[in-house]
């Protein structure tokens, strides 16, 4: 049979950091997916929990499955948000944001007394951006200067298309997914992109990982923390 690589690595996740109480943080993408069926569980076998989406695709989802979402603004913190991500490396640096929320999602993780990651064991990598590009959210006012100083950085930037139209995100931006020969330095890549006008976030998620649980096909799931 084959295993859920997602599913166990999502359940692992919330049956270890989710209590009775708390404020949690719902990430985005098909292994958040399964971290939201979790967390509905247990609100319909009655914990109480109140949850903020990390996008309006989540937020739809946890309604529907009778889970109370409220704004960011509405929680003093979060005790922990879990959500997905495209590459985790042992130090726990992350790029996410190939599901298109990377910006809800860096602030939710910021508000996060944890912010734990669930993955397959496909995106468990050495080091960041050798595979995975890294995206960026930009405004789409000038975003083909802003590409053009992105790409100084030692990448090439591909705006994100979807049916044929660049690909907005929630917050009425696009994003270019960049693809570098491997990020040697990402911090020193995080303070440059940080500098461009017009880029409103990237998808470096570094030193704010608590932990990360890793499936794999055995069906075993590995705590990195
Ligand atoms: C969403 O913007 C992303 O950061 C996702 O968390 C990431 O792309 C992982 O998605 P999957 O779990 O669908 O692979």
């Amino acid at each position: 049979m084959t295993v859920n690589m997602k599913k166990i690595a999502a359940e692992r996740a919330v049956e270890e950091y989710v209590r009775d109480g708390m404020n949690v943080g719902l990430g985005t993408g098909s292994t958040a997916f399964y971290v939201i069926c979790k967390v509905g569980e247990l609100v319909a076998a009655g914990m109480n929990l109140t949850c903020v989406a990390t996008s309006e695709e989540t937020e739809r989802i946890a309604k529907d499955l009778g889970i109370r979402v409220v704004n960011l603004s509405e929680v003093n913190n979060l005790d922990v948000t879990i959500d997905g991500a495209d590459e985790v490396t042992r130090q726990l640096h992350l790029i996410k944001g190939l599901g298109g929320a990377l910006v809800r999602e860096k602030i939710v993780a910021a508000s996060s007394i944890d912010q734990i990651v669930v993955v397959d064991e496909s995106k468990l990598v050495e080091s960041l951006g050798k595979e995975c590009p890294l995206p960026v959210e930009v405004m789409v006012f000038g975003h083909e200067k802003t590409k053009r100083m992105i790409e100084r950085q030692g990448c090439k930037a591909t705006l994100r298309m979807r049916d044929g139209e660049p690909f907005m995100t929630d917050n009425g931006n696009y994003i270019y997914d960049c693809k570098f020969d491997g990020i040697a330095n990402p911090y020193f890549l995080e303070s440059r992109l940080d500098t461009i006008p017009g880029v409103v976030e990237n998808g470096l998620f570094l030193n704010m990982t608590t932990a990360a649980f890793v499936a794999r096909s055995d069906g075993t799931v590995e705590k990195i923390c």
